[in-house]
């Protein structure tokens, strides 16, 4: 990115050549430079370092952090952030406030500093990359409370990013990578003296550990949302009662359209209001019944609303629905213990558990015909699945029958046999005892 003359060679001949000698390189470096120093200094005159940058020689530690970072693979020059002039090793003409530098930058400078070229279509049309940080950084509560109330502890692009070891988004390693983000953001927002006065919650990282999201994040199931997922990256932001439905239907798409047919959507619910933001446990049945925030008892308490009887109803309905599957699947269990096929059964008891599990997304839309539908639908397979087996052990009884019979007819044939055998072997004998009298 550097656009002054190129130098001979770029990020330090010593430590791309000879990775293995760089501490020692650099020490030795560092005390002949000095000495060059304090003979440059003492004639009066400045010495130019040909062999790379200067800033290299006197910041070993900086220097190497940068060199596997995404800025220093890229070719960005400490210069390109600083300023100064890394062609001088005489510290006070290398980091010449006259030559640009800058050591320290407050938040706006920061802003400013990394938008400088990130913000610049014609520096980063060559890489792909989008150029709208700063713009959504303003929209940002975090841009609005620097800009408009001057509260200077808020997130910068290098709080998020780091400094010198900046990498690819898309690394694992990366600071603002999904599974890491939490952790990053925990810095400021699970810090209580820093939120607190702000009167910003200091749990919802704790809170967002807990819940269902945190939970699959944290065993790296990267289909769950982290914390820029809802909130966004530069623009965070804690989405508006009208954007919270958008914001969960990026994922659960069906039971956001469900949603929005329903009264309580009319009336502004959020699927916050019964499942919290951060700290969602599974949704059970128990929410009906409940009356702790999120459960319908919390706000529907008149016995005889109209919400009363949708809750009373679909609970009986529900219950019925998993009564009856739960006796066809252990009817089924039973037949193949007995030697049945029950190949198309078990077809059938899928299709009813899928039944049962679009119930908990239907729901969402409070309309009963729909509701009522779903579980009939669960009910109906699963009395399907009963006739099957009881025509099944039907058809066996015939078969016992049919076999007992035979059985008998066997037994009875034998039987006669045995007879004529023994009446046959009595007249022998009495025949032989004739013969020999
Ligand atoms: C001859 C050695 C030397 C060279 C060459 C040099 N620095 Fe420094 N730099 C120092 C020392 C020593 C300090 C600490 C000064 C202080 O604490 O006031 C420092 C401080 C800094 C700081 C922190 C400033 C602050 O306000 O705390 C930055 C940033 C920095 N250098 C960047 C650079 C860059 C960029 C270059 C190359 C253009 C460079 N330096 C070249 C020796 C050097
Ligand atoms: C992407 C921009 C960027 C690049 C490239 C960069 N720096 Fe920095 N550097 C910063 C920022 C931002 C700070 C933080 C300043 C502050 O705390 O206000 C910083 C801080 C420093 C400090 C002070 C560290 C401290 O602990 O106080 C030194 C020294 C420094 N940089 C040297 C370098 C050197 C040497 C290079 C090249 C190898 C370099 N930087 C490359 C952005 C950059
Ligand atoms: C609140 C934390 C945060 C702040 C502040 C922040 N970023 Fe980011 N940045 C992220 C996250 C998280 C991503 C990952 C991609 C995403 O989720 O959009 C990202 C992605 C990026 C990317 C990759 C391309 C893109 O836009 O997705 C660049 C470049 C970038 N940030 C630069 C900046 C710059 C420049 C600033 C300062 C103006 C800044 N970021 C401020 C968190 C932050
Ligand atoms: C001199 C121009 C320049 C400055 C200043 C600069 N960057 Fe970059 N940045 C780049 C280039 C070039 C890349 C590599 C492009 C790529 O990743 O494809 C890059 C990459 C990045 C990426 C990785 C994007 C990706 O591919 O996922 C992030 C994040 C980033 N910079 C943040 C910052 C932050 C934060 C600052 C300020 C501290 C900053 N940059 C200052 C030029 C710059
Ligand atoms: C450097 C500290 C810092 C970091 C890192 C940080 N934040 Fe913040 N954030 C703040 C501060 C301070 C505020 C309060 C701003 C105000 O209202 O004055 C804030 C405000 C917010 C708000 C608005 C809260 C409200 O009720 O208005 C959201 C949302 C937010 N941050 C999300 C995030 C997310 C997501 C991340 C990580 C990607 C993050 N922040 C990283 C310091 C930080
Ligand atoms: C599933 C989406 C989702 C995820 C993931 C999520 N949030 Fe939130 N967050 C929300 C919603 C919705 C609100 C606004 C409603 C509220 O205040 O409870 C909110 C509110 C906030 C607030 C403002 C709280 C206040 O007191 O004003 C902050 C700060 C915040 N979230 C930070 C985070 C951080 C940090 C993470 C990651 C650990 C995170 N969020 C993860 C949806 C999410
Ligand atoms: C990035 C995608 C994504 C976003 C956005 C998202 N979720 Fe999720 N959610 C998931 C995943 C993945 C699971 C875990 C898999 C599952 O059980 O469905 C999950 C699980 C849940 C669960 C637990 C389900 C169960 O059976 O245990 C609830 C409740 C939930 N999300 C509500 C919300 C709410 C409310 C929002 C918005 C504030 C939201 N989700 C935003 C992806 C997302
Ligand atoms: C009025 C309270 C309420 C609102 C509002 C609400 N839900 Fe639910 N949600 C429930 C109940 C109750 C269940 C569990 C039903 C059951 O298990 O029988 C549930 C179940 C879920 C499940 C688990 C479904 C599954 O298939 O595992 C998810 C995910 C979910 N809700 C997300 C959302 C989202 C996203 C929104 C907003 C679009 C939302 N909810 C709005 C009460 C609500
Ligand atoms: C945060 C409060 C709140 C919670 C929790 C809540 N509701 Fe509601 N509900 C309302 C409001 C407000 C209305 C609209 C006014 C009214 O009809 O009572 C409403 C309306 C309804 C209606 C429509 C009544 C009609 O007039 O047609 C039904 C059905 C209903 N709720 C069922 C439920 C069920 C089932 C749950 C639990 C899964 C639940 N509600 C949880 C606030 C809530």
């Amino acid at each position: 990115m550097n656009t002054r003359m190129p130098l001979p060679v770029k990020d330090g001949f010593v430590m791309k050549r000879f990775p293995e000698a760089r501490p020692a390189a650099l020490c030795l470096a560092r005390v002949l430079l000095l000495l060059c120093t304090f003979a440059s200094a003492s004639h009066a005159r400045i010495v130019r370092f040909e062999e790379g940058s200067t800033c290299h020689v006197c910041h070993g530690k900086e220097t190497v952090t940068h060199a596997g970072s995404v800025h220093g693979r890229f070719d960005v020059s400490c210069v390109d952030c600083h300023g100064g002039d890394d062609t001088q090793i005489l510290w006070t003409a290398a980091m010449n406030p006259a030559a640009g530098f800058q050591g320290r930058f407050g938040p706006e400078e920061t802003l400013s500093m990394c938008a400088g070229c990130h913000s610049d279509y014609e520096k980063m049309r060559q890489f792909g990359l989008p150029v709208d940080q700063l713009i959504q950084y303003k929209s940002s509560e975090h841009g609005k409370a620097l800009f408009q109330t001057g509260n200077k502890s808020v997130a910068v692009c290098t709080s998020c990013h780091g400094i010198h070891d900046i990498l690819e988004v898309k690394n694992p390693r990366a600071s603002v990578y999904p599974t890491n983000a939490p952790d990053m953001c925990a810095g400021c927002h699970e810090n209580r003296k820093l939120m607190k006065p702000l009167g910003v919650s200091a749990t919802v990282v704790a809170d967002y550990r807990k819940g269902q999201h945190g939970r699959r994040l944290l065993e790296k199931d990267l289909a769950a949302p982290s914390c820029p997922t809802c909130h966004g990256a530069h623009s965070a932001a804690p989405p508006g009662v009208a954007e919270v439905v958008n914001v969960c239907g990026q994922c659960h798409g069906n039971i956001r359209d469900q949603f929005k047919r329903s009264v309580h959507y009319r009336e502004r619910l959020e699927c916050i209001s019964c499942h919290g933001s951060h700290n969602n446990e599974p949704p059970s049945t128990a929410m009906f019944t409940s009356a702790r925030p999120g459960g319908c008892r919390n706000c529907h308490t008149e016995p005889e609303s109209r919400a009363a009887v949708f809750i009373r109803d679909t609970l009986s309905h529900l219950s019925k629905a998993r009564k009856d599957l739960s006796a066809a699947e252990k009817a089924a269990e039973r037949a193949a213990r007995e030697g049945f096929y029950v190949e198309s059964e078990q077809v059938l008891l899928k299709e009813a558990h899928t039944a049962l599990m679009e119930f908990r997304n239907t729901q969402h839309s409070l309309d009963m015909p729909d509701t009522d539908a779903q579980l009939a639908t669960v009910s109906s397979k699963a009395s399907h699945v009963m006739d099957n087996i009881k025509a099944k052990n039907e058809r066996i009884i015939d078969r016992r029958i049919v076999m007992v019979a035979v059985a008998g007819y066997m037994l009875a044939l034998l039987l006669m046999l045995f007879i004529k055998y023994r009446r046959l072997k009595k007249a022998h004998s009495e025949a032989q005892a004739q013969h020999d009298a």
